[in-house]
């Protein structure tokens, strides 16, 4: 019964391994609110893993496929979308994120993304890259474009799911 509690969409941003995911799950279980990951709508759509997508079609063509995903869900409502790390870097995306929902970024040192992601083969921007002043940096690039473009912030450092999910809800 307590379905569509938010009458807008919940949009989880931020790096590799920042807990989006494990957290749009549990957003969506006390929510009962729908979640999805646009890196398996495009896994799906693609019918390829998202290391296939990059080493056969390239970086590019899967940001072609982040922003068509975005469109798609346009006309959703009430669900928990969990974004791929690099959605907010392109300015299209943004436009339609800003359009689409609430955005929530999670936060985290690239200490503990490090620990999270490290024997991920799966993130193909970290694959040779598995280290933590690749993660640092690469964090440093986009700290800023995921600081202007969420509406709320929640570092999840040393946090049991519980507590940033009950973080999150409390600031929604
Ligand atoms: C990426 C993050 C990944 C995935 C792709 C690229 C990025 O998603 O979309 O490997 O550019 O940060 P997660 O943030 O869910 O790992």
């Amino acid at each position: 019964q307590a379905k569509n509690l938010f009458p807008y969409n919940i949009m989880l941003i931020g790096f590799m391994g920042c807990g989006k995911s494990t957290i749009a799950k549990y957003l969506s279980h006390i929510l009962e609110m729908e979640d999805l990951e646009t890196d398996d709508f495009i896994v799906k759509r693609e019918d390829m893993t998202i290391n296939e997508i990059f080493q056969r079609k390239g970086e590019e063509y899967f940001r072609k496929c982040e922003s068509n995903a975005l469109k798609e869900l346009e006309t959703r409502q009430g669900i928990i979308i969990s974004c791929g790390g690099g959605m907010p870097m392109r300015d299209e995306n943004v436009e339609l994120m800003k359009k689409n929902g609430k955005i929530v970024l999670l936060t985290a040192s690239p200490e503990t993304v490090y620990d999270r992601v490290k024997y991920s083969n799966q993130r193909p921007l970290l694959n040779g890259n598995m280290n933590v002043e690749y993660i640092s940096n690469l964090m440093e690039k986009r700290r800023s474009r995921y600081e202007s473009v969420a509406d709320i912030v929640v570092n999840t450092d040393q946090k049991p799911i519980h507590a940033i999910a009950e973080e999150v809800v409390s600031k929604l």
